[in-house]
């Protein structure tokens, strides 16, 4: 009944359900005019009644099968305890942890409690959803989170990926910390009423094989693990961005319901090695969505014939840029239902 849900489940969907990463956002000038009267984009994700208002805008220009929870992977820490703040044109600032001592600070006992505000958008948001669209939460990859913890903001991931490769005892107990505190964080976004839920693991593809079991897929598969024995039937969908033929391994390891992956994975292939168990999330390059006419179209078109029939979830390799012309993704939307005569 929805399509988003079927295809998680394994059951043929009435149609091929799309969505986008960060489809509410910059790119929409209703989006720009309710950050601009919440102040901050922090004060817009713990303002319930306007990041459920701009969860639900791009469903309202689009005909898109799924909303995502209005929010940010980096409230995670910030409700550890560490100051968060997004600059203006730079992106986050986050207080950062070095040690030890650093990591016992971080209270994980009452982070989840202390999202409140999030789980209240969440329910918001399925109050005035229409039936036939999915309600997706999210957390950020442990990995991921916990290069920002230790980075404090955007950056290579250089001091990160030393600490872990080092092996250092306190890089361990982050990521414990951070992936007790995601577990929780996502059963409560469902208990909210969030009926399926993606990991970001953004930076996965920067791990090095030697450690990628322990950085990236281990923490993911306990996120996971710990979201299913409280909830045993919620959707899982990993998007461990980068990981390239690592994919299907990924997928064995972790057992979500679908993997999302970046651009130049070949859909068709990832699909035959995970079998019929697993859909496939993508995979458009968004500077496609930027690109002359004819390009984009052979790109929507590239994309639509590659994947698995029925076993595919449309989306981007990664987040929407800012410089979208709306009218694009209409376009994109329209490609796609003509193609899949729906
Ligand atoms: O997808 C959605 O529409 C849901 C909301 C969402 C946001 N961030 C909103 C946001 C989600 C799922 C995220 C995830 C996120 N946040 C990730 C993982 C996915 C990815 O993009 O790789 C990461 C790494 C972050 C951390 C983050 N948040 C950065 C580095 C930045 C600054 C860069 C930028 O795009 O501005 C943000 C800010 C952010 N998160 C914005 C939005 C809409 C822009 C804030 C604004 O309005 O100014």
């Amino acid at each position: 009944m929805k399509p988003l849900l079927d295809v998680l489940q394994g059951k043929s969907p009435s149609r091929r359900p799309v969505w986008l990463m960060r489809q509410a956002g910059r790119y929409l000038p209703e989006y720009r005019e309710v950050r601009r009267k919440a102040g901050s984009f922090l004060d817009l994700c713990y303002s319930p009644s306007l990041a459920a208002e701009v969860t639900l805008q791009p469903l309202r220009r689009f005909d898109l099968d799924a909303a995502i929870l209005f929010s940010d992977i980096l409230v995670v820490p910030q409700a550890m305890g560490l100051m968060l703040d997004f600059v203006e044109n730079e992106g986050p600032k986050l207080e950062t942890v070095n040690d030890s001592s650093g990591v016992k600070r971080l209270d994980a006992a009452n982070a989840a409690t202390s999202l409140g505000k999030v789980y209240e958008t969440v329910s918001l948001v399925r109050q005035q959803l229409d039936w036939r669209v999915g309600l997706i939460g999210f957390c950020g990859g442990a990995w991921t989170v916990a290069s920002y913890m230790i980075e404090g903001g955007s950056s290579d991931r250089k001091r990160a990926l030393a600490v872990a490769a080092r092996g250092e005892v306190w890089f361990g107990d982050l990521m414990e910390k951070v992936i007790e505190v995601s577990v929780e964080y996502l059963c409560r976004q469902v208990e909210a009423g969030a009926e399926a839920l993606q990991i970001f693991d953004s930076w996965a593809g920067d791990v090095p094989a030697v450690l990628r079991e322990a950085v990236v897929l281990a923490p993911s598969r306990k996120i996971i693990d710990g979201v299913r024995a409280r909830h045993h039937d919620v959707p899982v969908i990993l998007f461990a961005r980068g990981l390239g033929r690592g994919h299907a391994d990924a997928a064995r390891y972790c057992a979500p319901n679908a993997m999302g992956v970046e651009q130049g994975v070949s859909l068709s292939e990832l699909s035959v090695q995970l079998g019929e168990g697993v859909a496939v999330q993508g995979n458009l390059e968004p500077e496609k969505l930027l690109s002359g006419e004819k390009e984009f179209c052979g790109a929507v078109q590239a994309v639509l014939e590659d994947a698995p029939k029925g076993r595919h979830i449309f989306n981007l390799g990664h987040g929407i840029l800012p410089s979208v012309a709306p009218e694009r993704v209409t376009e994109l939307v329209r490609l796609i239902r003509e193609h899949d005569g729906v």
